[in-house]
């Protein structure tokens, strides 16, 4: 049987698109390995959002050329972002790739395998939601699901790649939606993930329209408090009274969200085109918290966007501050072809960026310990998960419905059951504690 070694690079829409492809590709007869070595076929698939991104899938391609000297029969293929955004210039600047497939066409990648097809290109942009319901998706986890419920961006921020990439936006009929989920939750999955660019803006172009809201009504109707339900990522503009309402109502919806805000400073906002302003962003906050208490938030921050200045860069320290949140990916701007930012004219060097990102990675790892430390003392309900262990093998983990890992000590811990735990410790990144008698 062909074996094939699968590299993933990406946000949770490659995680899952690696689950499709793995599907796809177990139906053809082949097995998995994580040796190159040994694999028949090598598919990266790739992400494209920063420039490192997409550095790093060039220097592991180059890494393959002498193994498929060696190897007779090994084919190499690119998929993702990566493969969409650059097409056949990827084939042409790499002679020893096979095939490069982008995003909205996994299914074409087990034609692509069939013998006599050489230097494939499957790159055209789905019109529709692009992967049918009847294809596999193997999934890694038996505990956690991602599902997908759109694709794409219409949003066009000034920064970003993926409305190229991944195409306009386009919803998933409801009623797949629930099968699947209904099909998880017979298979005994306890957590389901949302997946979508916009995952809020779900449903406006469905006939008839659906809202997202009403969607997780479905969902939670469904489900009940036998699975934990989250979504990422929502946009800020589309956070309403409604799904604030539906995060504190809806037992199976977790208190948390991770909402991206890129910038404080109104300047710089309007500049990225994200479609609100700082003002508009902590009265999103503020109605969260007023519904749902408990409500963690993270975010995702861009320092050194174009033409931004020492005083645009304090001012998203201080929204750090005033928000106060859970966590933030924080990121360096990278130019991206294609993007308006990239062709702004006051692009900043890499010591400025550089040092506003240390600067605001000390700050959110002062906040996110305040943060946590408020759980000292306090026992939380725990959903077991190896996998958030992180090879720790002495520690059993799992996360809160916050979202907040947890590494805990006690007997009797089963993986996918709900635990109480007492926190006992806080660091800026995960919660320890102990395992509460009788469990
Ligand atoms: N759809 C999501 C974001 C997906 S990309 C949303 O709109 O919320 C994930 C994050 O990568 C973004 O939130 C942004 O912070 C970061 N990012 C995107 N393009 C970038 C670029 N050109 N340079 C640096 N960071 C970028
Ligand atoms: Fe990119 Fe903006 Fe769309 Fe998010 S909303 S995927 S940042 S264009
Ligand atoms: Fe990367 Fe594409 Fe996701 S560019 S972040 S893999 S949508």
């Amino acid at each position: 049987m062909p074996k094939l070694k699968l590299i993933t690079y990406g946000c949770q829409a490659n995680d899952l698109d690696s689950e499709r492809i793995t599907g796809l590709l177990l139906r053809e007869g082949y097995t998995f390995t994580d040796r190159e070595e040994e694999a028949d076929l090598i598919l990266l698939n790739t992400c494209a959002i920063r420039e490192k991104a997409e550095h790093k899938v060039y220097s592991r391609l180059g890494s393959f050329q002498a193994l498929k000297r060696q190897r007779t029969g090994l084919k190499i293929g690119i998929c993702g972002c990566v493969a969409q955004q650059e097409g056949q210039a990827l084939l042409n600047r790499f002679p020893y790739l096979d095939f490069v497939v982008g995003p909205g066409q996994l299914t074409a990648i087990p034609p692509l395998l069939q013998a006599g097809v050489t230097r494939g290109l499957a790159t055209a942009r789905a019109a529709g939601y692009s992967y049918p319901v009847n294809a596999p998706v193997q999934r890694r986890s038996s505990i956690r699901a991602w599902v997908s419920i759109m694709e794409g961006c219409d949003r066009f921020c000034t920064f970003c790649v993926v409305p190229f990439t991944r195409g306009r936006e386009r919803s998933r009929p409801s009623q797949d939606i629930i099968e699947e989920i209904r099909g998880l939750k017979r298979q005994g999955y306890r957590e389901v993930t949302l997946l979508g660019q916009t995952v809020n803006s779900y449903g406006r172009k469905l006939t008839p329209p659906i809202t997202f809201v009403e969607l997780l009504r479905r969902i939670d109707q469904l489900v009940g408090d036998r699975m934990r339900i989250r979504f990422t990522s929502p946009h800020p503009s589309d956070v309403t009274h409604e799904l604030a309402t539906a995060i504190a109502e809806l037992p199976s919806l977790c208190e948390q969200i991770h909402l991206p805000v890129q910038s404080g400073s109104d300047r710089i906002l309007h500049r990225m085109k994200r479609g609100y302003d700082r003002e508009e962003f902590l009265e999103k906050v503020a109605l969260l918290r007023a519904k749902a208490p408990e409500i963690a938030i993270t975010t995702d921050i861009i320092v050194g966007f174009p033409g931004e200045t020492e005083e645009d860069f304090q001012t998203t320290l201080d929204l750090m501050q005033e928000v106060l949140f859970d966590g933030a990916f924080i990121f360096k701007y990278s130019p991206r072809s294609r993007t308006e930012a990239e062709r702004m004219p006051d692009q900043l060097s890499e010591e400025v960026k550089g040092r506003w990102l240390e600067q605001a990675l000390a700050l959110l790892n002062r906040l996110s310990l305040e943060r946590n430390r408020a759980y000292l003392g306090r026992t939380v309900e725990v959903l077991v998960n190896r996998e958030d262990a992180k090879g720790d093998a002495i520690r059993h983990a799992g996360r809160t419905r916050q979202n907040k890992i947890v590494h805990f000590t006690g007997e009797g811990v089963e993986d996918g059951g709900v635990v109480a735990v007492a926190i006992t410790e806080a660091t800026p990144l995960y919660l320890q504690g102990e395992l509460v008698c009788p469990q």
